[in-house]
């Protein structure tokens, strides 16, 4: 499932060996935060019984504190909504039993991995975790070192992406350490994330039903067809005051520099739209980093060419999948745009997403997330 990153070279970089899972649970009993793989992305991760160790996850990643942890749980419990109450995460009595069979169908569909549910809370997770809401939200991660602490541990992780607020999500703990290397006390490397973007958030409200709050690594058509139903999707947001998952703020992901994204893929634009966007870039930068879902063969190359023809711009291409895979792509995207950032392109520009399906509509929000829209 995963493959070592032999790059590592930070000294709180460890391999996830059974020693250095048990130094890792010692730590964070001791309220320490620390970097942990999962198939998603890589977590921050502090126990929710500890206060100072969840201030300390906001402290490091500069996180502001209206935005939610998500609670990183065992699998090895039973997926049942009375013991997930029984272990004091949530509160099923205020679960509509109506929905019961719903909610419980999908945990055990989809646990352990990348689905994330906002559920009514107990009362015994802090505030501080949960921000004040009345909603906590659970995730049993499927990586087997995350799980392997779980179980160390024996309670509830929260654990963010663990990079710094608003910057792109680490899929290797060579990532985490560049991000966050000088505040945590571990990182466990457990290899590239398999999946490499973020959990699918599923929000369940009673009397209104499942809302989807993230789109992430579980494609929501397998939700729906779980569930028998569409989702209703939440719109990200720039007003923190209106967002009901306060992850939804839509500046986020976002590379250093300058990213903007078309409108219509390239080969779609007309000579004089061509010229528009040319002059819009010049503006900008001479030097051009292109991010691109499509293969550079056929039209898409032919369209590069007359595009650094038109521009005047060179274009160094970052291809997510020569095959338009979706796995492929969301395993590649947050590697290319932390890329992006070291090289010596000065702008990205990114064509749209033109499928929706399966983890390209993750995709496409992440890259919607980190740039700024152009008129074509
Ligand atoms: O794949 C993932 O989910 C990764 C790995 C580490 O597990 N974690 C992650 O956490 O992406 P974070 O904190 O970067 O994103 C959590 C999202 C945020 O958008 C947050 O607002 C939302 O979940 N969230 C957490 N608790 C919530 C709640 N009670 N109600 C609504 N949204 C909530
Ligand atoms: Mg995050």
């Amino acid at each position: 499932m995963t493959s070592k990153t032999s790059d590592s070279i930070h000294p709180k970089v460890v391999e996830a060996s059974s020693e250095n899972i048990h130094l890792a649970a010692i730590l964070l009993r001791e309220a320490h935060v620390i970097g942990i793989p999962t198939e998603t992305v890589y977590g921050l991760g502090g126990l929710i019984s500890s206060d100072l160790a969840v201030s300390k996850i906001f402290a490091v990643k500069e996180r502001p504190r209206f935005d939610p942890l998500i609670v990183h749980i065992p699998a090895s419990i039973e997926k049942s909504l009375e013991n997930l109450s029984r272990r004091r995460w949530i509160a099923a009595h205020a679960i509509d039993p109506a929905d019961r069979t719903a909610i419980e169908k999908l945990m055990q569909a989809f646990w352990p991995g990348p689905l994330t549910l906002v559920l009514p809370k107990h009362p015994n997770v802090s505030d501080l975790v949960t921000s004040g809401l009345g909603s906590v939200a659970l995730r049993m991660p499927a990586h087997p070192v995350f799980q392997a602490l779980l179980q160390a541990v024996d309670e509830g992780i929260a654990a963010p992406s663990a990079n710094r607020f608003g910057r792109i999500s680490p899929v290797t703990a060579s990532d985490v350490a560049s991000e966050l290397g000088d505040r945590v006390s571990l990182i466990l490397d457990g290899g590239r994330s398999s999946i490499g973007v973020e959990s699918t958030v599923l929000g369940y409200v009673e009397k209104k039903g499942f809302l989807l709050l993230r789109p992430g690594g579980l494609p929501r058509e397998e939700i729906e067809a779980t569930l028998g139903e569409k989702l209703d999707t939440i719109t990200p947001t720039s007003r923190p005051e209106q967002v009901a998952a306060p992850g939804m703020l839509d500046s986020h992901y976002a590379p250093e520099k300058l990213s903007l994204r078309l409108a219509r893929p390239i080969r779609s634009l007309s000579a004089g739209e061509l010229k528009l966007v040319a002059d819009h870039l010049r503006q900008h930068q001479p030097h051009l980093g292109m991010l691109s879902l499509l293969s550079p063969h056929g039209e898409n190359a032919e369209a590069a060419v007359r595009f650094e023809a038109a521009t005047g711009i060179r274009i160094a291409r970052i291809e997510l999948s020569r095959n338009e895979n979706d796995l492929e792509a969301a395993q590649n995207l947050f590697s290319a745009l932390r890329a992006f950032d070291l090289s010596p392109s000065t702008l990205l520009l990114i064509e749209p997403v033109e499928r929706l399906s399966g983890l390209f509509l993750a995709i496409e929000d992440r890259l919607k997330r980190a740039s700024r829209p152009l008129v074509f």
